[in-house]
């Protein structure tokens, strides 16, 4: 029978009941180092006091009211994010996959404006997420994320991650634009090269192809930047943002540039929640704090940190991990063991990591993660290899 919770998750047999700062807490009152921060989600960790207090006082004032209305928060938090980006304009949605819908759209009708109604063809690479709408799982491609949910969305191209000779290649009067995210997160945290965003920065200006960046997951201060492109120097013409943007609360952005909006014109889009005023409560006290020079920085202390112990975990564990990889504090191991053994081992361990493509384990941490923690981290993330090295040794005993 099927459940009363639709199967689409695999759900480990976990339920928390508290959160605070990087730990979880059961029902059972059983602690967890929380690495993973709701998939970059918790990006100031569980029960921040000031989110909290952001919420809590908006709460009492007004919840919703329709994008019909004015709201002042909305408009607060789209001046912020044009202050502090490339962008000229924001949307605001609910999800990532809100922002691939909207990024999508706006990439089209620009050309539909400008008269060149064929332009509709998007490029994206292999390996990449773009969320779980009609648009997000066409333009990421993977056979996981579209087979049975054909026809998809038409006009999407995939080529294979880093190849930029085939993004020449590929680039005809059709394109539209080019999409990709900064540092791969599902894909199993593949960072792009700065070098290569400034090449795809220029082969997009050369064709005059727009260009998204998704950075749904490696935005808002997970690579120690406020948004991961600005390592590279370069920016977009369309940015998707969600996740970290609302500390735990559904909050997504689509910001761009006067130029790439110009065709999004009233009546053109719209959604129910989007920028409500809770979650513009809430992003704001989270866009203040992020993106302040002095929480960055520390982002990169701690993140060189974590980076540095987990080198040496790699280094003591060799038949267990094979590298570390990624940007900030968006860091992955890529595993030799299977690393659904190593997930699993963490979890016996009290430790919570994310796993990616690639047999990779992703650190996702909330990005005032305690240096205190981070050594707990590395701990308990020993324990969970040292359990996995026995069971190969166990495994290979009995093999032999
Ligand atoms: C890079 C990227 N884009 C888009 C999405 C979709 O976001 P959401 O799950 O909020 O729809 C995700 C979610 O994991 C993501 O990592």
């Amino acid at each position: 029978m099927i459940p009363s919770l639709l199967p689409t998750y695999n759900r480990v047999p976990l339920a928390f009941a508290e959160g605070q700062g990087s730990w979880l807490v059961t029902d059972g009152g059983e602690r967890y180092l929380d690495l993973g921060a709701g998939i970059a989600v918790n990006a100031l960790g569980h029960a921040h006091p000031a989110l909290v207090e952001a919420i809590t006082d908006q709460a009492a004032k007004l919840w919703h009211v329709s994008n019909l209305y004015e709201i002042p928060g909305q408009q607060a938090l789209a001046d912020a994010l044009v202050e502090k980006t490339f962008a000229d304009t924001v949307f605001f949605t609910n999800s990532g996959t809100e922002a691939c819908e909207l990024a999508v759209k706006m990439a089209r009708k620009y050309w539909y404006d400008e008269g060149d109604h064929d332009c509709v063809e998007i490029i994206g690479f292999e390996g990449s997420f773009h969320g779980r709408s009609s648009a997000g799982i066409a333009a990421a491609g993977g056979e996981k994320l579209t087979t049975g949910f054909g026809p998809l969305l038409p006009g999407f191209t995939h080529l294979p991650f880093g190849d930029l000779d085939a993004l020449k290649d590929a680039i005809s009067d059709t394109t539209a634009a080019v999409i990709i995210e900064p540092v791969q997160g599902e894909g199993g945290i593949r960072p792009v090269s700065d070098a290569d965003l400034k090449q795809i920065r220029e082969i997009c200006d050369e064709a005059g192809v727009l260009l998204i960046f998704d950075e749904v997951q490696c935005g808002v201060g997970r690579t120690g930047k406020l948004f991961a492109h600005e390592w590279a120097g370069v920016v977009p013409d369309i940015m998707m943002v969600a996740k970290g943007i609302g500390g735990g609360f559904p909050l997504g952005a689509v910001l761009a540039t006067e130029d790439a909006a110009s065709g999004m014109v009233a009546g053109t889009h719209g959604s129910t929640y989007g920028g409500n005023p809770l979650a513009c409560a809430v992003g704001g006290k989270v866009l203040e704090i992020v993106s302040d020079e002095a929480f960055l920085a520390e982002v990169n202390r701690k993140a060189g940190l974590l980076r540095q112990k987990l080198e040496g975990l790699v280094a003591e564990h060799p038949a267990v991990f094979d590298s570390v990889r990624g940007s900030g504090l968006m860091l992955g191991l890529k595993c030799k063991a299977p690393n659904t053994d190593v997930l699993s081992a963490c979890y016996d361990a009290d430790v919570l990591v994310v796993p990616a493509g690639d047999n990779v384990l992703r650190l996702l941490p909330a990005l005032n993660i305690d240096d205190k923690d981070i050594n707990a981290a590395l701990e308990r993330l020993n324990t969970a290899a040292e359990a996995v090295e026995t069971a190969i040794a166990a495994q290979e005993e009995q093999d032999a």
